[in-house]
């Protein structure tokens, strides 16, 4: 982490904060703002760091944002996106050499990749300068932030999980976050359909303990690679090996049969005992709501080894756009490839960051056949972590750019028409709240790669429009019309639901001279003047198979809140929202310098 504070501040990347700060509320809170600024403001290191309500100062600084740009997140690979993005497609299209020069440039790319392969040291490593063992063991001496006022405690957000399968054939890395207990209580998010998890059913089926080394810090990419959606079985470090082009180097964890990199800040090594779970979180997700307590598998620690000269490294997560949306970028880029395998004429994707990632996803496509787009989007549907997609706009190749979003959403919308709607049911990320129970729902393909000829609706202003919807559906509080020129303009109506939203739907079909897409929102919370924030919430809240209502050429989604009227009857999680009080106290010393205008655009 030294050698990356140098990098940031070399490249003009870091802004470092001296004030006395609590890892209470006070720092995230700094570092979710940040990362809202133009270009994702600056890699954050807090130098000096409390536990006020322990009365505790940590020797160590806390780093942030230090992926929260396009030119950082280059930075800490060490070269573009795009080139180890282009390695791989190489690597995937080998072909057997013609000539004796293509023999000797494909040695080259062949030699190249022994250094993919972690190397394992004898020696042991600077992560294991300190070393904490039983009765020293204490977790409250780490710097753990707590990000959100619900949040269950504090939690780890930036840990590199190591773990292995029961016979040991094969190990993972994967990024979870982790809540703290107590002293020597970590727990495991590992959600259900993640690899580690995997691993833990078949502890779990034999009875045994299940060994965990958590790593913090270190070379960067580390960090990244744990993130990565691997298949289950591939070590995640050969990524890291295939980027560098030097093996990542590991020694062995002191009290656990598990490697982790020698040069990592911090390990903490534990035991998961699979017979005992425990409530974890509630926490402010990525998803911009809490997730929901819920059961998961706790570690004991064995061990806490670290670095003498240390930084502990975090990250923040809560609505758009958040640090992961770099981070993200970069998996998009490099996995484009390996997805191509799956779907060759895939052209090109894109995740809005707005969307959280899974909830939408823009593809580009070469249409060869009817169906195609569907046959595309089960593939989609079926492959790995890109399963969790719920909801897929499929284009053709000669559609805009797919981050080109208002030339783009005019081509949709120019092309649409209620058959472009395809609904299925699939599996969910574990994240998700919004459908009728957890871990499977409603998946939503749109195909406009067959471009139809539609009438456009007859234009009605605002106002106009607003006095015969409140005639028809008196819930509605106000209503705005976003891509008027297109042949299906979207209404976006503001309500205070008192009824299920179809009701409302069937009432406005009357004005179907008038009326092409129709989107429900609650009055509370949303402005509908601000589109960014509306795509975030409605494709968050709504269910494929439940809220889509059509009546040809109307459509309607309902992006609402769901409750009894919807016959809902899971929690429904709040917003993570800052703590005005936190937000006030910065302000005052001076350390808070956010535009209020950026508070409100990304409703902070
Ligand atoms: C900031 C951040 C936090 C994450 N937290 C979790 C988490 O708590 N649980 C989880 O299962 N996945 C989490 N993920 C996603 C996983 O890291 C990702 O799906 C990874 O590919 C999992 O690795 P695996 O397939 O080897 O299990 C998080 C990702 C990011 C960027």
């Amino acid at each position: 982490m030294k050698k990356t504070i140098e990098l940031l501040k070399k490249n003009n990347e870091l802004r470092i904060i001296s004030d006395e700060l609590d890892i209470y509320l006070e720092i995230p809170h700094l570092a979710y703002a940040e990362v809202k600024k133009k270009d994702g403001g600056k890699a954050l290191l807090f130098t000096s760091v409390v536990d006020k309500k322990n009365g505790l100062k940590f020797e160590e600084p806390v780093a942030m944002n230090i992926f929260g740009s396009y030119k950082r997140c280059e930075l800490l690979f060490g070269r573009t996106i795009e080139s180890v993005a282009d390695e791989i497609t190489k690597l995937l299209h080998m072909k057997p050499p013609a000539k004796f020069m293509d023999k000797l440039s494909m040695a080259g790319d062949l030699f190249a990749l022994k250094n993919i392969f972690p190397k394992k040291l004898k020696s042991k490593g600077a992560c294991q300068e300190i070393k904490y063992l039983d009765e020293n063991i204490d977790l409250s001496k780490l710097p753990v932030l707590t990000t959100w006022e619900q949040d269950g405690g504090p939690f780890i957000t930036m840990g590199q999980v190591y773990t292995q399968s029961l016979d040991g054939d094969m190990v993972n890395l994967g990024m979870y976050r982790l809540q703290v207990y107590d002293k020597n209580h970590l727990g495991m998010h590992w959600q259900i359909h993640k690899d580690s998890s995997h691993f833990f059913d078949q502890y779990q089926k034999a009875g045994k303990k299940m060994p965990v080394s958590v790593a913090i810090g270190g070379d960067p990419l580390y960090t990244w690679c744990a993130t990565a959606p691997l298949p289950y079985g591939v070590n995640e470090l050969l990524m890291y090996g295939l980027i560098k082009k030097e093996p990542a180097k590991l020694v062995k964890s002191l009290t656990t049969p598990l490697y982790i990199p020698q040069d990592v800040d911090y390990v903490i090594e534990g035991w998961v005992d699979t017979q005992n779970m425990r409530m974890e979180g509630p926490f402010g997700d990525h998803t911009g709501y809490y997730t929901l307590k819920e059961s998961y598998p706790v570690m004991e620690v064995s061990a806490i080894t670290m670095k003498k000269n240390r930084t502990f490294l975090a990250t923040v997560v809560g609505k758009p756009p958040l640090e992961d949306k770099y981070m993200g970028w970069a998996t998009g880029k490099i996995f484009f490839p390996l997805l191509k395998t799956t779907a060759p004429d895939l052209l090109d994707y894109h995740m809005p960051e707005n969307a959280g990632f899974h909830n939408l996803i823009l593809a580009k496509m070469q249409p060869h056949y009817k169906g195609h787009a569907k046959q595309f989007m089960h593939a989609f549907w079926g492959a790995g972590q890109m399963s969790f997609v719920k909801h897929a706009i499929f284009l053709d190749e000669n559609s805009p750019k797919l981050d080109n979003y208002e030339s783009l959403t005019s081509y949709i919308l120019d092309r649409f028409t209620p058959k472009s709607l395809f609904i299925s049911e699939g599996i969910l990320d574990a994240l998700d709240h919004s459908s009728p129970e957890s871990l499977v729902g409603g998946k939503l393909g749109i195909d406009v790669t067959v471009g139809k000829r539609i009438e456009p609706p007859e234009l009605l202003g605002d106002e106009e429009l607003l006095v015969k919807v409140k005639e028809l559906v008196p819930d509605t509080v106000d209503l705005h019309q976003y891509m008027r020129r297109t042949k299906n303009p979207i209404t976006v109506i503001s309500i205070k639901k008192t009824k299920n939203v179809k009701e409302h739907f069937n009432a406005l079909t009357k004005l179907s001279s008038n009326l092409r897409v129709v989107i429900f929102v609650d009055e509370l919370k949303n402005d509908i003047f601000n589109p960014y924030m509306l795509i975030w919430r409605v494709t968050n809240n709504m269910d494929a198979i439940r809220d889509i209502y059509i009546s040809d050429p109307m459509v309607a989604i309902d992006g609402t809140t769901k409750n009894l009227l919807d016959g809902f009857t899971r929690e429904w999680p709040d917003d993570v929202d800052c703590t005005e009080s936190v937000v006030e106290s910065l302000k005052q010393r001076d350390i808070w310098d956010l535009d209020d205008k950026i508070y409100k655009k990304f409703q902070l």
